[in-house]
């Protein structure tokens, strides 16, 4: 195939990838967005195989293992455990960067100085992303503690081994072909500064690390497209940079936290002890005197949390909800950004239950409308819905915004205890006048009312 034939397929691939990336914005088109940016994936790769001299055997042999590999445990894996899938490919990506920079230096070691700083970089992102990928897979798995490993003089430890991972990369670019030996101690620092970059972070704000890790992932690619000079790889690296970048900043905003914050904090390293927060008398709940109060309403939202995945309570959810609109209530669905443990968790998770579209509704919309609604609905959802984070400058949750259901006529909370969420906090909202507990796992109680409405 020719030169040209070769690039203007990529460039097919990159408007595919383009347009994919955009349909992914929205819970309606993203199906269709992931189809459009496999297709592109699927011609890049055939264009790459059709590149003159190419001996694609091992290629098709590897890209099959990988195709099958990816295959199953995309289909096997618990939606509750994606965020540790993403991990691990993260980190394969991270890794395939540094052996392609690897294999170019060892073929070529006598390079130009752009091809040996696009190698190092490769090889430094491709390791971090590595083993850093590695790390909050295992702290999100529960594999390893998750909580933070801090000791005094942490960060000036981070900052030497960085600076001594810059110098020693100087050196090597200065003449990369006398210096193997350096090399390979840059590629075994990149695994070890991986580690020592994300055992300090909470386990709770590995999503965000993996966003940045994803973000790591695409840069080290396109440090290696530089490498072997594939202009569809330093496009498609450069737009899953990028791409991870907006998401680690969208999180961080939603979590009123900064990226430092999360980087370097510690945050989730204590928690709040028994007898701290607010206090006061939980109104417990059953389901039947629950059914009651949900009959005679004429509007209800529910508000999904991380309790609602742990659940797997979202089918009966959709349930109670077709049967609260024939029996003539409102019905929608609030959505908060960080609400569950990944970008978008709640949206797939309904989407998969076929809770139509329209009835999601994003925070700053329903709040507004937050004071007229009957009874609101929390499922497994905590910190999302604690009022602290509006009034009490001493919360850890203080300025996140938060869906204001306690300013619902009625709030249900569904939950197995008084047990607090992700960030360790006790929630004033179970203590609230209009609050009513109902306890249990929520996919039972939801049940137990949808049997109710069936008497
Ligand atoms: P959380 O505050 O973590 O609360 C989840 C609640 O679900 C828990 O209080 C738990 O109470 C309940 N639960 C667990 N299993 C349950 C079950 N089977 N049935 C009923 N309830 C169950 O969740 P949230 O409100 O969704 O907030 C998310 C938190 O994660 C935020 O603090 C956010 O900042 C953080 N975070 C999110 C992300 C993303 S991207 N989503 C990333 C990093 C951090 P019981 O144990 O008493 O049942």
């Amino acid at each position: 195939m020719s030169n040209t034939a070769i690039n203007f397929t990529y460039i097919v691939s990159a408007v595919l990838f383009i347009f994919g990336l955009k349909m992914l914005g929205s819970p309606a088109t993203a199906r269709k967005g992931n189809m459009l940016s496999a297709i592109g994936m699927l011609l890049a790769i055939g264009a790459v195989m059709m590149t003159n001299g190419l001996s694609f055997h091992y290629i098709i042999i590897a890209a099959l293992i990988g195709g099958v590999i990816g295959f199953f445990a995309a289909k096997l894996v618990a939606m509750t455990s994606m965020p540790e899938m993403v991990a691990l490919f993260n980190g394969s990506g991270g890794i395939a960067s540094l052996f392609v920079g690897w294999s170019v230096y060892h073929y070529h070691p006598h390079g130009d100085m752009l091809t040996s700083i696009t190698t190092i970089l490769s090889v430094l992102i491709g390791g971090v992303t590595f083993t850093g990928s590695l790390i909050a897979w295992a702290k999100l798995s529960e594999k390893m503690s998750s909580k933070p490993v801090i000791y005094p003089g942490q960060q000036i430890v981070n900052s030497l081994a960085m600076l001594a991972f810059v110098g020693a990369s100087v050196m090597f670019c200065m003449d990369p072909a006398a210096n193997y030996p350096l090399f390979v101690g840059v590629v075994i620092a990149s695994f070890i500064l991986g580690v020592m970059v994300v055992i300090p972070i909470g386990g709770g704000d590995m999503p965000v690390v993996i966003s940045l890790l994803n973000s790591y992932s695409g840069l080290a690619a396109c440090a290696a497209g530089f490498v072997i000079q594939n202009n569809i790889l330093i496009v498609a690296g450069s737009m899953v940079g990028a791409a991870g970048i907006i998401l680690t900043n969208i999180m961080c905003k939603a979590m009123n936290r900064s990226l430092s914050n999360v980087l370097f904090s510690g945050f989730g390293s204590t928690t709040q002890k028994k007898g701290d927060g607010p206090q006061g008398e939980a109104k417990p709940i059953s389901v039947q005197d629950a059914y009651y109060i949900l009959e005679a309403a004429q509007s209800v939202v529910f508000v999904p949390g991380y309790g609602m995945a742990v659940a797997q309570a979202q089918h009966v959810v959709r349930e109670l909800g077709e049967i609260l609109q024939e029996n003539g209530a409102e019905v929608s669905y609030a959505i908060h950004p960080v609400a569950g443990r990944m970008p978008g968790h709640m949206n797939v998770l309904l989407a998969e239950a076929n809770v139509p579209y329209d009835q999601l509704i994003e925070m700053d919309d329903i709040n507004p409308n937050m004071p007229n609604i009957d009874v609101a609905v929390v499922i497994g959802a905590n910190d999302v819905v604690n009022p602290a984070a509006r009034h009490d400058e001493s919360s850890p949750i203080y300025g996140m915004p938060i869906i204001d259901v306690d300013q619902a006529k009625t709030v249900f909370v569904l939950k197995r205890s008084m047990n607090p969420g992700f960030a360790g906090i006790q929630n004033e909202l179970f203590f609230g006048e209009n609050t009513r507990m109902l306890f249990g796992d929520a996919k039972a109680s939801i049940s137990g009312l949808i049997a109710e409405f069936k008497d």
